[in-house]
């Protein structure tokens, strides 16, 4: 897995693919043309909730941290001057609103150390649950001595490993050989003392993968399906010739976001999976929040609007725009008639359409 082999035209800089992924996701250009199927989720409406809204108790939990709402910024920039200002603005927005916050992957930072400063949020943000990021792919070609390095150097509370086999093979140079990310994911778990998370970056993690990775010692999976951003798809947009046919014609794979956390949701009912589980890919609403939540999620995960609305408006943007999400979250909370947000998981719901039909398959 650490042979990179590239059989397209020379990638160029890290720095110049980090700006088109900022710019490019951010104009919706590489949306999934495909749904995330949350809409095939009804909640059953309660007429009597006998509950005030500011009654409605939002709190939850990841890796064993308390959150304010079931809400995380997961993770997406760094190594640019523009990722910098970002990282910073979502971080402080996290937490004033006590919700986690994920930094973009790092390896640009192991490639430029000085660019480690586009990382470090931490003084902005003192109390923010943070998440450090790396590929699966880099954790392979890394010391645990040098992943504990980084996520000490930006003040990281856990780590989140990303999986990202499509984008890669989407892109010109990407690596085209994914063996030993299993193991590299299991000798980082065991030594490096932080808590690990594990997530997709759009493709969706099916029932056998997650018992794999929680085999390996993830304390919690983010499924991140199909249905929002397509990193496929953004690779699609820079490519030319071959690479961008490729991209082209595998846009929507995944498994959408609500048929990975429905299946993960029922493994964990079954009592076949214990870690907690981040529903992203698509989040969009607070009812879509609702839904995740009805299908088993602990807490959901949001990345391109949150980019667009700080892009948009800087910090009191983003602040604005999670405040929504958590908003009309509370409010479909009352209407189901649940008390708690985690009550969710157990409401009367009806699943139509596609939905029923992935429910009804789920892969063992
Ligand atoms: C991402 N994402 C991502 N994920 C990750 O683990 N490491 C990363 O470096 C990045 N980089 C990144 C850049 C940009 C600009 C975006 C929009 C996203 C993936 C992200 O965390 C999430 O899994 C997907 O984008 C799906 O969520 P949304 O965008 O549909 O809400």
């Amino acid at each position: 897995m650490t042979a990179v082999v590239s059989d397209g035209p020379p990638e160029r800089s890290t720095e110049q693919r980090k700006a088109d992924h900022l710019a490019i996701t951010v104009s919706g250009a590489a949306a999934f043309h495909r749904p995330t199927l949350l809409e095939d989720v009804h909640l059953v409406h309660c007429a009597l909730p006998e509950l005030a809204l500011d009654e409605v108790d939002l709190s939850a939990r990841l890796l064993g941290r308390d959150l304010r709402a079931p809400v995380m910024l997961t993770g997406m920039t760094g190594g640019t001057e523009e990722a910098s200002v970002i990282n910073r603005d979502l971080a402080v927005a996290a937490e004033r609103l006590g919700l986690p916050f994920g930094l973009g992957s790092m390896r640009a930072m192991l490639e430029r150390p000085d660019l480690a400063r586009t990382y470090a949020v931490r003084t902005a943000a003192p109390s923010v649950f943070l998440l450090a990021n790396f590929g699966a792919i880099q954790l392979h070609a890394m010391t645990t001595e040098a992943v504990r390095e980084a996520c000490s150097r930006v003040g990281a509370d856990a780590l989140c490993v990303h999986l990202n086999s499509g984008q890669e093979l989407a892109q010109p140079g990407g690596d085209r050989d994914f063996r030993g990310a299993l193991a590299a994911i299991r000798r980082i778990v065991g030594d490096l003392g932080l808590p690990v998370l594990v997530k997709e970056t759009g493709c969706g993690i099916s029932p056998a993968v997650a018992r794999a990775l929680e085999a390996a010692g993830a304390g919690a999976i983010d499924v991140s399906g199909a249905g929002g951003t397509s990193f496929i798809a953004v690779e699609a947009q820079r490519a030319t010739g071959a690479h961008a046919s490729r991209g082209r014609e595998l846009w929507d794979w995944g498994i959408p976001t609500a048929a990975a956390i429905g299946w993960l949701g029922d493994t964990k009912r079954a009592g076949r999976l214990a870690a907690d589980l981040v529903a992203s890919g698509g989040i969009r609403s607070g009812l879509d929040a609702a839904r995740a939540l009805a299908l088993g999620a602990q807490i959901v995960g949001v990345a391109q609007p949150a980019l667009r609305a700080v892009r948009e408006g800087g910090l009191d943007g983003a602040v604005a725009f999670l405040q929504s999400i958590i908003d009309s979250l509370r409010a479909a909370c009352l209407l189901a008639g649940c008390r708690r947000a985690a009550d969710l998981a157990s409401t009367p719901r009806v699943i139509t359409g596609e939905l029923r039909d992935w429910l009804a398959q789920r892969p063992a």
